[in-house]
């Protein structure tokens, strides 16, 4: 098939790859030249395991990136995959997708034949309704179910995971509207699916188009608040000197709760779930309706890294002193620091008048944009040298392997955020929860 994708982000890069893997001809429109000529000359724009490999091995055969909109009326399929951030008070920022339904308005508007238009990027229930369609209806001239057809597909790939996610998908969420136009765009999306779905055993969902917007928000306000309860189990488990990993484990195996999403620590960071679940608590309380549950999990969020902090309150005071902050990167696996626990960890430090030293294998150069002032370390060797503390935000495989580097620490004091570093003697430990 012919496809197009607006927006080179994570979503957009990763799905563009993937669906020319698959076999299908993409073409993904990005407004930034230099990431549209990275892409064009084999180079992913984003670190994503995986993802390199497969725009080296498709740019210029299967996969073509541009500027320009126009190169959309040869296609069959658009997916907007454009950013949805929120602002201070939650509220969903719609501009982008605004302004990519108008573009590709105006290009149908000159189309003849099907055009079957996608939004994969997350929105609250009724934007593809209430803003997609009547913007691109606008700038084409045509009605939606007549002119172009219209879909809500969204998107659970989660970053450092991205590419396999995108192959190896749980489910896929297809939401359409009633009647033919809607197995119209049903046919096509199966059309668009067909070879990842040949491959791989998914779930396929066909629903409205609210419900995928809504089950996208579902999804992600679940799995944030399952980590928040287990943090705040956590931080019981530890008023009480019991290890949360160990009750986690055994929670797990109860069918109903389940073994993933159940490490606790500093909390959750990444493009999604701060943004999501901030959307739609604003969304839920602009209807009338107060989501204290989603509210709390936030709180308890925002707490964790303040307890972190509080834990190496109780070992020494850092005014002055060197403080080695293990991973900056919200995750391992990606060099993103959006949202990263380490953020407000750092912040904590430097209101305590401590010399923080950050180290990360991947995410330095987008945390020294952030904390251009304080020092960055090449190594966990090099940044726990001479610190009398060092405190872990990040789960990297590496820190796990630390063991002689502690003795060249002032203090050998580490308070660990992600259960990383395993308790031994000389160090004086403490696990958030645990
Ligand atoms: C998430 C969703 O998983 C994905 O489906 C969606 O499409 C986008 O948002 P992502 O943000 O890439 O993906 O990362 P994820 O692996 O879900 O981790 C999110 C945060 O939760 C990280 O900060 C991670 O450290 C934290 N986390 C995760 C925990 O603290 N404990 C856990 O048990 C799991």
């Amino acid at each position: 098939m012919q496809i197009s994708v607006i927006g080179s982000g994570y979503v957009g890069t990763t799905l563009a790859a993937v669906l020319a893997d698959a076999g299908h001809d993409l073409v993904n429109v990005d407004l930034d030249e230099e990431i549209v000529s990275q892409i064009n000359d084999g180079v992913a724009p984003i670190f994503e395991p995986g993802l390199d490999e497969l725009v080296a091995e498709h740019a210029g055969t299967q996969l073509r990136a541009t500027t320009d909109y126009d190169d959309i009326a040869d296609t069959d399929v658009t997916f907007l995959a454009l950013p949805t951030p929120t602002d201070d008070e939650g509220k969903i920022d719609l501009a982008a997708m605004r302004a990519g339904s108008r573009s590709v308005g105006e290009i149908l508007a000159e189309k003849d034949g099907d055009h079957l238009v996608v939004v994969k990027s997350t929105v609250v229930p009724t934007t593809t309704e209430e803003v997609v369609v009547p913007t691109v209806e606008e700038a084409s001239g045509k009605t939606a179910g007549e002119g172009f057809d219209v879909a809500m597909n969204p998107e659970f790939l989660r970053e450092g995971t991205a590419v396999y996610d995108c192959q190896e998908p749980d489910k896929i969420v297809l939401g359409v509207q009633d009647g033919a136009a809607g197995e119209r765009a049903l046919d096509t999306l199966h059309e668009v699916y067909e070879p990842i779905l040949a491959d791989h055993d998914a779930s396929v969902v066909e629903t409205g188009l609210r419900e995928a917007e809504m089950i996208k928000y579902a999804n992600n306000a679940f799995l944030a608040a399952k980590i928040s309860l287990i943090n705040e189990l956590g931080n019981i488990c530890k008023e009480y000197g019991v290890d949360a990993y160990e009750v986690a484990d055994a929670i797990g195996l109860d069918h109903r709760i389940g073994p993933h999403f159940l490490r606790s620590g500093v909390g959750w960071g990444g493009s999604c779930f701060p943004k999501d679940v901030a959307a739609i608590i604003h969304a839920a309380r602009e209807k009338g309706y107060a989501p204290e549950l989603l509210e709390a999990a936030v709180a308890v969020n925002e707490r964790q890294p303040q307890r972190l902090l509080g834990l190496l309150d109780t070992h020494t005071d850092v005014a002055g002193k060197r403080v080695a902050v293990l991973g900056l990167a919200f995750k391992p696996g990606t060099d993103d620091i959006r949202e990263s626990r380490a953020i407000p960890v750092i912040e904590g430090l430097i209101e305590r008048g401590a010399d923080v030293v950050g180290y990360d294998p991947v995410a330095t150069e987008n945390m020294r944009e952030h904390f251009p002032d304080i020092e960055y370390a090449d190594s966990a060797a090099a940044a726990l040298e001479g610190a009398h503390a060092a405190l872990v935000t990040t789960d990297w495989d590496e820190f796990e392997a630390l063991d002689g580097e502690f003795d060249a620490m002032a203090d050998p004091v580490v308070i660990d955020g992600r259960r990383v570093i395993e308790r031994r003697d000389g160090l004086t430990y403490e696990g958030i929860t645990w």
